[in-house]
């Protein structure tokens, strides 16, 4: 009998993970690569960040806080939902968590049974996939039937629904087709969700600054406040302020 337990072994090892290693072992042994596979941005931690984490560290700020982010996190997380995307929140309807791929886990595994499945549009982050497995629930993949096939529809969304779908993830912009939907679309699975009410949302915002040309990022909680205890907001500083080695995330919600 081997130590792996059936629940890891379902899952295959994270390709992306695997191909960074290798970069950085190619790195490191002096070669000159350019890695593709892990969503790390181009540009430098901004030099105020790194300023303020010296600071909090030489200040002491460096013992165990509240598992789900201190408060003046809480209240400034509140503060950037409210600015940039129109969602009023408080502090309790916030958990801050060691990075975008923990806040996914933690909010998986505290909602998933092994009969449920979870609705992943495609092309997609490997790491959705594996963490559903890992929860013992089904990931349902969803392929775009129209002309773009990157880019589901509100019927690709609705032919993939059963008794059983409890969550959707919708990444927008997405990783690693670089697809967004616009505010349009997401009007459409909202119709789609009203339809079917034991279908939530994981809204998988976390390259919310990382957009091109005049596309116009929207988030599912921005316009539909009926859905507010349907939706699970996630997003945090990995790619925004290229902070990937930070591991810094937060969802909000009020899930239930
Ligand atoms: C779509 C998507 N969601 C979440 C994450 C997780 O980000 P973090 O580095 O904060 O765990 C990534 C990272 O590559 C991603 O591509």
């Amino acid at each position: 009998m081997g130590l792996i337990s059936d629940r890891l072994n379902r899952i295959a090892p994270s390709p992306t993970v695997s191909i960074t290693d290798m970069a950085l072992n190619m790195k490191a042994a002096g070669r000159k690569v350019i890695g593709l596979a892990a969503g790390e941005p181009d540009f430098d931690t901004p030099q105020h960040i790194k300023d303020a984490a010296i600071a909090a560290m030489k200040a002491g700020k460096t013992k165990y806080t509240q598992v789900d982010g201190i408060p003046e996190l809480k209240e400034a997380i509140c503060r950037k939902f409210a600015r940039e995307n129109n969602v009023s929140c408080t502090a309790d309807m916030i958990t801050v968590s060691t990075g975008g791929k923990q806040v996914l886990f933690n909010a998986l595994m505290a909602s998933l049974n092994p009969s449920d499945e979870v609705i992943i549009p495609t092309p997609y982050w490997v790491s959705f996939a594996g963490i559903v497995e890992i929860c013992e629930a089904k990931p349902v993949f969803v392929k775009g039937s129209g002309a773009n096939p990157m880019k589901i529809s509100a019927e690709d969304l609705e032919a993939a629904i059963t008794p059983n779908s409890k969550w959707l993830i919708l990444n927008s912009p997405s990783n690693p087709g670089g697809v967004g939907y616009d505010a349009d679309d997401l009007m459409a699975f909202a119709a789609v969700m009203r339809r079917h009410p034991q279908l939530h949302l994981i809204s998988d915002d976390i390259y919310e600054h990382l957009v091109y040309d005049d596309f116009k990022f929207t988030t599912m909680a921005t316009i539909t406040p009926d859905l507010q205890d349907r939706i699970l907001t996630v997003n945090g500083v990995s790619k925004s302020y290229c902070m990937t080695g930070g591991a810094l995330a937060m969802a909000v919600g009020q899930c239930h």
